[in-house]
C-alpha cells in the first residue's frame, strides 16, 4: 500500500508539472504501431490533472472507491431522462454559438478520421447518439426517414446511407447482440460528449470499451470528445464548485484525491444540461483501452484542434455554414448572445490590434470560451 501511495504521489507531482507546462497547449500521443491494431482518438474540451493511482491497484480498493449498484442505475437513469426531456429551445439559447462550435468540432473530427479510411462504403457506429443533435432516438429515426424520402423523390436514386437505430445502455449491454446483422464490423466508432458517463464504474467502462472495440474492424478508429478531468480538477476554486454565468461544476467526490471510477461531479450548462458526470483519468483510459485492443493514437485539446482545422477548406466553410462563431460586433442591430459590456473584451482587444479595416470577427463570448478551453 505504501508503495502504491508513493507511486500515486509521484504520478500526481509529474501530472502537476506537465499540467503547468502544457496548460493551453496540445496533448498529443502517438502509438508505436498504429497500423495493425485498432485505434482510439480522443479530444477534450478542457485541460487535465488527477491524483489517482494506476489501474493495477488492488481490487478491493477499487470497489470501495466506486459507487453502489443502486447509485449506478440511478445516475444512468438521471442522465438519460435528462437528455430525453430537455426542451429544444436552441434558437433562444444563450449558448447557441457554443453548441454550434461543439458541433463543428464533432464534424471536423469525423471528417478527419473518415478521410483516413479508404474504401467504397464506410460503416460507422455512433454510440450514445441519444438525442443525435438534440432529438430523441425516435425523432432521430423520423428525421432519417424523412431524409430517405426526400432523397429518393428528389434525386431519383437509392438513399445515400442506410441506418439502424438501437436503444440500449452502452455501458451495460452488449451492442453486437442488438444489431440486425450481429456479424457486422465498422470502420469507425464514434462516441461524442458521452464516453465519460461510463467512468461511473470499472464494469461500465469495460463494457463501453468492449462494445467499441469488438464492433471495429482491425485498423479502424474509435473517436470521441470528453471533458478533460485535469482541467476540472485543477480549477483553482474555494470549495467544491466553480463556474461562471453559463456553467457550473460541483464535485460529489474528494476532489483532491478522486477515485479512479465514480469520481462524480454535477455539470450544469445554460438551461440545457444539468446532470451527473464522471472524471476520466487518462492513464486509466489508455490502459483499459489497450486491454480491449485499442491503441491511443491521439489526445488533443479543443483549442489546439480548432487551430489545426480552422483554415482547412472544409473547416472554414463549415464554420460559416453552421454559424459556429458569433459575429462581433453584432450586425444589423442584432443582440449579442453575451453581455456586450463584459463578455467581449478579448474581441475588442483583438480588433484594436488589427491592421485591416474590417471590424467584424468571429468569436464566442468569454464565458463560452471558458467552458470549451
Ligand atoms: C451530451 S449528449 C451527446 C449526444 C450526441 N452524442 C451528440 O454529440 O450530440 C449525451 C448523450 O449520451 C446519452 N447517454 C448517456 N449515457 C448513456 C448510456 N449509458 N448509454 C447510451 N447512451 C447514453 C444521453 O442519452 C445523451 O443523449
Amino acid at each position: 500500500m505504501n508503495e502504491a501511495k508513493e507511486k500515486r504521489d509521484e504520478i500526481s507531482k509529474e501530472k502537476d508539472k506537465n499540467y503547468r507546462q502544457n496548460k493551453r497547449s496540445q496533448i498529443e500521443e502517438h502509438s508505436s504501431d498504429a497500423s495493425s491494431s485498432k485505434r482510439v482518438k480522443y479530444d477534450t474540451a478542457q485541460n487535465v490533472n488527477n491524483t489517482s493511482s494506476e489501474l493495477s491497484s488492488n481490487n478491493s480498493e477499487k470497489r470501495n472507491e466506486s459507487l453502489s449498484k443502486k447509485e449506478h442505475s440511478d445516475n444512468s437513469l438521471l442522465v438519460i431522462q435528462h437528455y430525453n426531456t430537455i426542451l429544444d429551445d436552441r434558437k433562444k439559447s444563450r449558448i447557441l454559438y457554443m453548441r454550434n462550435f461543439n458541433n463543428w468540432i464533432k464534424s471536423m473530427l469525423m471528417f478527419e478520421y473518415t478521410n483516413e479510411i479508404y474504401g467504397t462504403r464506410l460503416k460507422a457506429l455512433d454510440m450514445c447518439c441519444g438525442r443525435g443533435g438534440d432529438l430523441t432516438i425516435q425523432e432521430c429515426q423520423d428525421r432519417y426517414n424523412e431524409m430517405l424520402k426526400q432523397n429518393s423523390a428528389e434525386r431519383k436514386y437509392s438513399p445515400i446511407f442506410t441506418a439502424e437505430f438501437i436503444t440500449a445502455d452502452c455501458t451495460k449491454v452488449r451492442l453486437r447482440s442488438k444489431f440486425e446483422d450481429p456479424s457486422i464490423n465498422f470502420d469507425l466508432v464514434s462516441c461524442q460528449f458521452a464516453f465519460h458517463y461510463c467512468f461511473e464504474s470499472l464494469e461500465q467502462a469495460e463494457c463501453m470499451l468492449k462494445n467499441a472495440s469488438e464492433c471495429l474492424k482491425p485498423g479502424g478508429y474509435f473517436i470521441g470528445t470528453i471533458p478533460d478531468a485535469y482541467d476540472l480538477v485543477w480549477q483553482r476554486c474555494d470549495g467544491n464548485s466553480f463556474g461562471n454565468d453559463i456553467y457550473n461544476v460541483e464535485f460529489f467526490c474528494n476532489k483532491t484525491k478522486p477515485p479512479l471510477f465514480g469520481a462524480k461531479y454535477h455539470f450544469k450548462l445554460g438551461n440545457l444540461v444539468n446532470c451527473p458526470e464522471f472524471l476520466v483519468y487518462l492513464p486509466v483510459f489508455r490502459k483499459l483501452a489497450l486491454k480491449f485492443g485499442l491503441n491511443l493514437v491521439k489526445f488533443e485539446r479543443f483549442d489546439s484542434f480548432y487551430e489545426r482545422m480552422k483554415n482547412k477548406k472544409k473547416g472554414k466553410h463549415l464554420l460559416k455554414k453552421i454559424q459556429a462563431l458569433e459575429t462581433y460586433p453584432s450586425q444589423h442591430g442584432e443582440m449579442l448572445a453575451g453581455n456586450p459590456d463584459k463578455d467581449y473584451q478579448h474581441a475588442k482587444e483583438y480588433n484594436t490590434q488589427k491592421t485591416s479595416n474590417r471590424r467584424e470577427i468571429g468569436t464566442l463570448s468569454q464565458p463560452e470560451w471558458e467552458v470549451i478551453c
